[in-house]
């Protein structure tokens, strides 16, 4: 458990998906978790989520992280010790219209935060980077030592571009320690149902859009495509537990807090997926028995910019942080199910 100074950590976009499960998993690890999020993503409603799971109220500043003038009064008033960093856009298809609010967005609040990192001397850093850097990986299952293709969107070349700020920072020997930690693909909800995937407007990605139809909110799914090259013709991805996922992050930041005090310099990426593939049509079918729902699906063409399959080698993250997904495809999609259904209540 977290005890004394090295408590409090900031967390940005913690009121958005993946960042209020992170606050879930520091708070039940014996962290402080402190918010700052824009609500440019989420809502009140995360907020309350959080009350319900934990029993008090996150302190949360609804704030630009690109904001230079507030972050260091923050820092100081928080006695914020580490940062985990969500804040970004990350919607694939919007990031290729609108490139620059993109490049703004999610290099300039990383710019900032870091900047205010230095000048504050707080040093440790869990950054949200994302398995699109890999493309269509050459080999499977994919480590973090293949190489790094180029982006198939701004929204990918951000995250890359990110981790190059990363990764110079501390080679040029600033007081930075950092990991950065490659998602596939998250899904699911916490078991309570009182937090979730709150996807404003139509759903981009695969299990919200399955949830809303079984929902009946949507009237029908499409597969994207069922003639690639795998066994059902799907595609295949690593579909991770949103609270595993959050739970790696708190395996990420103790690594760092445990780094001797002479290791003032500090980058790494670690994987942080299931190491299992599962394709589309296993995973609706999964839903299917998982929920008890009959859904409505039909075979459409492919979406442009969909790789193959991407999943993930975790022997280094299982070895460097002791952290293994320990939760099933099928309770992901169990708590998926459950949350849809509290949202309609
Ligand atoms: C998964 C599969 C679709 C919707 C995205 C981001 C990536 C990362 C993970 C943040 C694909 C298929 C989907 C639908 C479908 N996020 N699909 N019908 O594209 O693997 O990755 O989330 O870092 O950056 O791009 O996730 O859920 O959109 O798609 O058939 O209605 O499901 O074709 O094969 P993706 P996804």
């Amino acid at each position: 458990m977290a005890q004394g100074a090295d408590r409090s950590i900031l967390v940005t976009g913690g009121a958005g998906f993946i960042g209020s499960h992170t606050v879930v998993a520091l708070a039940a690890a014996g962290f402080r978790p402190v918010i700052i999020d824009d609500f440019s993503n989420s809502q009140q409603r995360v907020l309350d989520g959080l009350r319900d799971i934990l029993g008090y109220d996150v302190p949360c500043y609804v704030q630009d992280c690109n904001d230079r003038a507030i972050l260091p009064g923050l820092f100081q008033r928080e006695n914020i010790c580490g940062v985990i960093h969500f804040a970004a856009f990350k919607a694939v298809g919007e990031s290729m219209e609108e490139p620059l609010r993109y490049y703004r967005n999610n290099l300039g609040s990383l710019m900032t935060l870091l900047e205010v990192m230095l000048e504050t001397g707080v040093s440790d850093l869990i950054f949200s980077s994302s398995c699109t850097v890999y493309g269509e990986p050459e080999t499977l299952p994919v480590a973090e030592t293949a190489p790094v293709q180029p982006a198939a969107s701004v929204y990918g070349n951000t995250k890359q571009i990110c981790e190059e700020m990363l990764r110079d920072t501390a080679a040029a020997g600033k007081p930075l320690r950092c990991i950065a930690l490659r998602y596939f693909n998250p899904v699911g909800a916490h078991p309570t149902a009182k937090i979730g995937e709150l996807p404003l407007g139509t759903p981009n990605n695969l299990v919200p859009y399955i949830t809303q139809t079984a929902a009946g909110i949507r009237p029908q799914m499409t597969i994207f495509g069922d003639d690639y090259p795998t066994p059902d013709g799907t595609c295949i991805r690593d579909f991770i537990h949103v609270m595993d996922l959050a739970e790696a992050h708190v395996a990420a930041l103790r690594a760092l807090q445990q780094l001797g005090a002479d290791a003032h310099s500090h980058y790494d990426v670690l994987n942080a997926g299931t190491g299992r593939g599962h394709s589309v049509l296993e995973l609706v079918r999964l839903f299917g028995e998982a929920s008890g729902q009959r859904l409505n699906y039909r075979i459409g063409p492919r979406r442009a910019g969909d790789i193959t399959a991407v999943y993930a080698d975790v022997s280094k993250i299982q070895s460097q942080l002791g952290w293994s997904a320990r939760r099933s495809l099928r309770e992901a999609l169990e708590d998926a199910w459950r949350w849809e259904e509290h949202l309609k209540q």
